[in-house]
């Protein structure tokens, strides 16, 4: 599993705490990543203990997960809707987030968005003043070139994302590419997301704009959550 680097007590916390959030009844969407797996694991417990929990899985890994931790799962259509989400980020800043490190961002935004709420688990060194990390798009493999053309024209600089562990780029769950785009300071997030979301062929960006209601960001003794 794809891992940023923050301390794995700090993402622990953080699912932790979020995983609190979640009661008997309740269908919760599973985020990606590896500090929404502490959260899949904690609600794995709680399934153990006897609450009747459904979980909507956002990508083949978290699916994977929710099965190994004894989730019962729903796809998005089978359920009347989605009390909480929860869900890691790649940065956070005043709120708004950039996702898709694990190449998930279309699915976590279709269940994320669905969500009455959203909590978001990170370890501190996610947070940011302003939002400047790369943000993952994906399109269509015919539409590379062509949405590479138009990311140029918004100012932006993007690269194939490449698998790590053999040749040719990474190929999302929905059997697309991502390109991660370079914009340097998003100074307005909500205009950049509009205009990513108008070119031909993109499937899904990772700017979360205005979805998230809760970061729980853990540390190594505790956690801050903020609204
Ligand atoms: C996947 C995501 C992940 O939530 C994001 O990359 C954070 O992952 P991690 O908790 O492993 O740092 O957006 O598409």
């Amino acid at each position: 599993m794809k891992s940023s680097g923050g301390s794995t007590a700090a993402k622990r916390r953080a699912g932790q705490s979020a995983a609190e959030a979640v009661e008997d009844g309740m269908v919760v969407g599973l985020g990606t990543g590896s500090t929404a797996a502490h959260a899949i694991r904690a609600i794995g417990d709680m399934v153990a203990d006897g609450l009747d929990i459904r979980g909507v899985p956002t990508s083949f890994q978290s699916r994977q997960l929710a099965i190994e931790a004894g989730i019962p799962l729903a796809d998005l259509d089978e359920v009347d809707g989605v009390d909480v989400a929860i869900d890691g980020a790649d940065q956070v800043a005043g709120g708004q987030l950039i996702k898709g490190g694990g190449a998930a961002h279309a699915r976590e935004k279709i269940v994320d968005a669905a969500a009455d709420e959203l909590l978001i688990v990170v370890d501190p060194g996610k947070l940011a003043d302003r939002l400047d990390h790369p943000v993952p798009v994906e399109v269509l493999p015919a539409a590379r070139p062509v949405a590479t053309e138009q990311i140029v024209a918004l100012d932006g600089e993007s690269a194939l994302r490449s698998a790590e562990r053999k040749d040719g780029p990474v190929v999302t769950d929905n059997g697309n590419v991502v390109l991660d785009c370079e914009f340097g300071v998003v100074e307005d997030p909500a205009n950049l997301a509009a205009e990513l979301s108008a070119i031909p062929g993109v499937v899904e960006h990772g700017l979360f704009v205005d979805l998230a209601d809760e970061i729980h960001v853990g540390r190594e003794d505790g956690v801050d959550i903020r609204t």
